[in-house]
């Protein structure tokens, strides 16, 4: 499905945030992933066209960085942290769970396609090991039931609270807020304010991000 006209001028908007229009390669390519739900041809070409660079160029960033999926993702993506923290505190535990629970694999979509489960390096959080991302929001300190209890409230619809505030929404939200971080979820209360330091700092100090 060719990207639409209103996403096409999103890049642009986009691009006119960096002094060397490239840059803005990366937050392009997840409003690209916003709108279909996976990296396409479609979606390279856009980035190419917008940024004037050839798509063999956008293809090498988009195969570089496992964020961006060559397939559909579904309703959620789901990461199990299976590095050294989690993995002694319970990761892979939880990891086997996820799979039971939802007849998935690794880097791939369920069957009902509600799910992509993907076993994720450190996230930064492994004083809450073991950690699971739903849509890239946290669920800290999960276990095998409580991580499968999430999957069960996502299927049916009901809502699920990340362990750091923000409800989640879905995968295509998400990319698209990677692309516009001003979201207004930073304010969401927060069980860790201390993952919200350097945000709270950058207030004080009147820093702005590129979009402001
Ligand atoms: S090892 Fe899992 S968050 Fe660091």
């Amino acid at each position: 499905m060719p990207i639409s006209e209103n996403t096409r001028e999103q890049m642009r908007e986009i691009a006119a945030r960096y002094p060397s229009a490239r840059s803005a390669l990366l937050p392009m390519l997840h409003l690209a992933q916003s709108e279909e739900d996976e990296i396409t041809t479609d979606g390279i070409n856009a980035c190419a066209e917008v940024l004037d660079i050839t798509p063999a160029e956008v293809t090498a960033v988009a195969t570089f960085y496992t964020m961006y999926k060559r397939e559909k993702v579904g309703k959620h993506h789901i990461g199990v942290c299976i590095n050294t923290m989690c993995g002694l505190l319970g990761g892979d535990a939880v990891w086997d769970a996820v799979v039971e629970a939802t007849n998935g694999s690794n880097n791939a979509t369920t069957p009902d396609g509600e799910f992509f489960l993907e076993r994720i390096e450190c996230q930064a959080a492994c004083t809450h090991a073991p950690v699971m991302t739903v849509d890239w929001e946290f669920m800290d300190d999960v276990t095998p039931s409580s991580a499968v209890e999430v999957l069960d409230k996502l299927r049916r619809g009901e809502q699920v609270q990340s362990t750091r505030g923000p409800v989640i929404r879905d995968f295509e939200a998400t990319e698209h807020t990677l692309a516009f971080p001003d979201d207004g979820l930073a304010d969401a209360p927060s069980v860790d304010d201390k993952m919200l330091a350097g945000l709270r700092i950058a207030k004080e100090q009147g820093m702005q991000g590129g979009n402001a």
